[in-house]
């Protein structure tokens, strides 16, 4: 959001090619989480790579409200002096989430079994999602909460005074639900267990098991997951190195498939196996997509993606099961799709409808509205590809206080016939504050417009 609330417009032109190298920020979801077992550690963890991003930001100052110490120093390296698990003292006052689905859910899931009433906020995107899917398992720790319908926000939790570990099985793949559950159970005595159909992004676990806790992790055969947590360890404070995020390394490079002669590097991406699906799914579209000195980082596998102009990617059915490690793509698979040959259908993506914005609503109707066909259900959409230049574009497209509809829709004017208009940019500073600049240096052509 602009100075004084006006939303400010913006306008992507069809651009030559691109090139260069794109340094994207850091993970967003491996920085909320580094933030919040800092903060439940006894002592200082340190943080590289930290996403700057509206909606981390706002985790670190939640972190702060609830008692420990956040600071950043000048060569961007953060540090966290936390409270121990069971330590957060009662916030003076509301906690405002912003924009963040995650930030708000983990928090919640982080205080439910420590004795203090906290009242969360957020914006109206936020305050619209539902909560209900977080606050019915707190509740099985002995967490109360009283919110709007559905658990909706505003709403005031407040923590369990003797908390009893839960064994829960998650009725959506939510790696937010699966996560606040997990935070639950840092403070509960004893085991508590989440059994997850389809396994979801894992850097809860992960980043739990490098802080000291006692966690297992079992797959099974048919893909379900069953996590067990050893309740009240002491976290020990780590140096944490933030991989760059996928999700926002998606945009530069599906820019850079659909923009003729481009050749984009962007070095150093997350590519744990439950983020990595829109790569793969680009590949089998016959994406020109390279991974490039696979190595590991910081606990997470990392790669250097090189992706070149792609002119005859073919549209496919992206598995259902599949969409659990790409949720946040879809609207940029979708313009990319536009631009392929046949059509794209992406089943399994009821989810996408209580993200910032219902997505398939969002992409269906800014597609349309830029010449493109698109057919959809309640978990299904599908998009009519035209081939490489063919997309007429030339509309202005609501993005509903969404980032990625924000950022996907500039991405569809860099290659569409006429330029296509955002009315409100202002939500790309939640997770790629600097998406601007970068797609500028390498050859995009954004204008600020009224
Ligand atoms: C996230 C999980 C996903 C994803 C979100 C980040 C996380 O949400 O859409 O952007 O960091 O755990 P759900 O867990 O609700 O699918």
């Amino acid at each position: 959001m602009a100075a004084h609330g006006t939303p400010p417009p913006m306008s992507s032109h069809r651009c030559g090619p691109l090139t260069g190298v794109a340094n994207v920020p850091g993970d967003k979801s491996i920085s909320h989480r580094a933030l919040i077992l800092g903060a439940l550690s006894v002592g200082e963890t340190t943080i590289s790579g930290l996403l700057e991003g509206d909606d981390v930001l706002d985790t670190a100052k939640a972190m702060r409200a609830l008692g420990a110490e956040v600071t950043r120093s000048e060569n961007g390296l953060w540090s966290v002096h936390g409270v121990g698990v069971g330590g957060f003292a009662e916030p003076d006052s509301v906690i405002d989430c912003g924009n963040s689905g995650t930030g708000v859910r983990l928090i919640m899931g982080a205080v439910a079994t420590t004795p203090i009433a906290v009242t969360f906020t957020g914006d109206t995107s936020l305050n619209g999602r539902p909560m209900g899917r977080v606050t019915t398992p707190l509740e099985a720790f002995g967490a109360r909460s009283c919110g709007r319908s559905e658990g909706r926000l505003p709403l005031t939790m407040i923590g369990a005074e003797d908390a009893i570990p839960a064994d829960y099985t998650l009725p959506v793949a939510s790696a937010q639900v699966k996560s606040a559950v997990l935070l639950a159970g840092l403070n509960a005595p004893g085991q508590t267990v989440v059994r997850e159909a389809v396994a979801t992004r894992d850097h809860t676990e992960r980043m739990l098991k490098l802080f000291g806790a006692d966690l297992t992790v079992t797959d099974e055969e048919d893909g379900s997951r069953t996590i067990t947590l050893t309740g009240q360890p002491e976290l020990v404070p780590q140096h944490i190195i933030v991989p760059r995020d996928p999700s926002s390394a998606a945009f530069p490079v599906c820019a850079a498939l659909i923009t003729e002669g481009s050749d984009v590097l962007v070095p150093g991406i997350g590519l744990n196996p439950t983020r990595a699906g829109l790569f793969e799914t680009l590949r089998d579209m016959g994406a020109d997509l390279t991974y490039e000195n696979e190595r590991e980082e910081g606990g997470e596998p990392v790669a250097d993606l090189r992706a070149r102009h792609s002119p005859t990617m073919k549209g496919i059915e992206v598995p259902a099961d599949r969409a659990a490690s790409m949720i946040d793509e879809y609207p940029i698979l979708s313009v990319v799709a536009s631009f392929a040959t046949g059509s794209t259908t992406m089943p399994g993506v009821h989810e996408l409808r209580v993200k910032e914005s219902d997505r398939i609503d969002a992409m269906a109707k800014g597609l349309r509205l830029n010449g493109v066909t698109v057919e959809e259900g309640e978990d299904w959409f599908s998009v009519e590809g035209l081939g490489p230049s063919a997309v007429p574009g030339g509309a202005t497209v609501r993005t509903h206080l969404d980032h990625r509809i924000a950022m996907s829709f500039l991405i569809l004017g860099m290659a569409s016939q006429k330029p296509v208009k955002i009315d409100d940019s202002g939500p790309i500073a939640t997770s790629f504050p600097i998406f601007d600049p970068l797609m500028r240096e390498l050859g995009a052509r954004f204008e600020a417009s009224r």
